[in-house]
């Protein structure tokens, strides 16, 4: 008897399931076996997902509140029902350890569900305009509308919440959107696929197509997509915005991100404890992993020592053992990048204080002192289990420190001082400060993006919904105010 072999996931083109032109096959990060194969849609599906998009807008901007927010509490329950299935998937593709996909599974189920809320709130103002004599009794309503269809393009390292961050502000406002998951990791997206066609979404609403770069380029391009929001590097990002120049474009491109630990903050413990875990977590890929330690010079003695017993502590492996904090890199070449910077690092002076070893694509949690300031796990992203230490003096140098680099996401400043608080808010060039904890700190409905290399634009659900939208206003005359 024939083995039957069990078919691609299905892409999903206008809310519905179809096979594609061709396979691609998704393997763990951790031992690479073949996690699954997914449908890629030829050029003809990808054109019926991008004109259904386009033929629907009008209709689904105009759809009432609570159809949308309907759909999203369907994702978002669904989601915390099957979260444990939806983790393995995660961790199947991405490779980080399951507690951390369970994180991401929980924060998804937030962002769906705070999107619902949004959509309900989602109206508008009425602003006077009487405050000049020629304008007596005319009155100003101003709504946002959908700029048109979103393309969202998503990275590898939060396969399920970074797509969330688009896909749910997209339709809690009413605007069609196309998700082009990352290459590697398309599995959380296609699932998000499955939730969402189980909804009264108009056809055309979403489309999941999990396409190769050269088809990814023909939709930045195509003008039936007027925005595109895109997670990922730097160099594909700025790439982006020039091949779309009229377009609305946001960037959420990477981060070296710094922890400072000022002289005054007590709990040395603790902020170890922080900065060794999110140094570390799901391998160090994140944008907004803490790369850039600068410890004040008056507490750095006690500092280090805790800093280091809290990295060795962590435990790699595999990522579905329940107590593996660091697993695997997304594939082996990036393991061997993230070694190479570090042999860099240490060939210019650098002291390795901790780690240092690859084993395939796990790289051991990495501590470096001394680093110089030219060495690229100082000045780039590393995306890797590394943490580069610089001991300061005061709180001057720790923000110079911070604004000394080409990327401005997040920082974070372990302080209790209130006004070396607000100092820190004032002065450093980044979109988000997080006082008393590391800067990987992130709650789905807070805006987050970056300045200079880090990008443009916001996330966090209310936050990228104006950026989906266009004010347009209505004003009334002859009102009685
Ligand atoms: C990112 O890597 O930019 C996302 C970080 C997060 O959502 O926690």
């Amino acid at each position: 008897m024939d083995a039957i072999t069990p078919q691609p996931r299905p892409c999903w083109i206008a809310g519905r399931p179809e096979q594609g032109a061709r396979q691609l096959t998704v393997r763990h990060p951790y031992d690479g076996t073949e996690v699954a194969t997914v449908a890629v849609p030829g050029p003809e599906q990808v054109e019926r997902a991008v004109a259904s998009a386009a033929s629907v807008a009008r209709e689904f901007r105009s759809s009432p509140a609570h159809l949308r927010a309907a759909a999203l509490e369907h994702v978002s329950r669904s989601l915390h029902a099957r979260a444990e299935e939806v983790a393995e998937t995660i961790t199947a593709e991405n490779g980080k350890p399951l507690k951390w996909a369970m994180g991401e599974v929980t924060r998804a189920v937030a962002t769906f569900r705070i999107a619902a809320e949004e959509a309900r709130r989602f109206t508008g103002d009425l602003q006077r305009l009487d405050t000049d004599p020629a304008a007596d009794g005319r009155l100003a309503v101003v709504r946002r509308v959908p700029r048109g269809p979103v393309l969202g393009i998503a990275p590898f390292n939060f396969p399920l919440n970074l797509v969330a961050h688009k896909v749910a502000p997209a339709l809690a406002v009413g605007a069609p959107i196309i998700v082009k998951p990352a290459p590697r990791t398309p599995l959380s997206a296609l699932l998000l696929g499955e939730l969402l066609a189980e909804t009264e979404l108009p056809d055309g609403a979403f489309s999941v197509l999990p396409v190769d770069n050269d088809e990814t380029g023909r939709l930045v391009r195509d003008e039936r997509l007027p925005v595109v929001s895109f997670t990922g590097s730097g160099p594909v990002g700025w790439s982006l915005m020039d091949a779309a120049p009229r377009k609305h474009v946001v960037l959420e491109l990477g981060g070296n991100a710094a922890a400072v630990v000022c002289a005054d903050w007590t709990d040395l413990d603790f902020a170890a404890k922080r900065i060794a875990l999110y140094g570390n977590y799901q391998g160090g890929q994140s944008c907004i992993a803490v790369q850039r330690v600068l410890v004040d010079a008056a507490v750095a003695e006690e500092f280090v020592p805790k800093l280091l017993d809290a990295v060795l502590a962590l435990r790699t492996g595999n990522p579905h053992d329940p107590d593996v904090e660091v697993g695997p890199l997304v594939d082996e070449a990036a393991a061997k990048r993230v070694e190479e910077w570090v042999a860099e690092a240490t060939s210019a002076g650098a002291k390795l204080l901790a780690g240092g070893g690859r084993d395939g694509a796990t790289v051991e949690p990495t501590v470096l002192a001394d680093v110089p300031s030219d060495a690229k796990v100082w000045t780039e992203e590393v995306f890797g289990p590394v943490l580069a230490l610089s001991v300061v003096d005061g709180v001057e140098e720790a923000l110079a420190q911070v604004n000394d680099s080409q990327f401005g996401l997040q920082a974070g400043v372990f302080t209790r001082d209130v006004r070396v608080a607000f100092r820190a808010a004032a002065e450093l060039e980044v979109g988000g400060v997080i006082i008393g904890d590391v800067p990987s700190y992130r709650a789905d409905q807070m805006p987050y993006g970056g300045v200079k290399g880090s990008g443009f634009g916001r996330e966090g659900v209310r936050s990228a919904m104006a950026d989906f939208t266009e004010e347009r206003v209505m004003v009334l005359t002859g009102i009685e105010l």
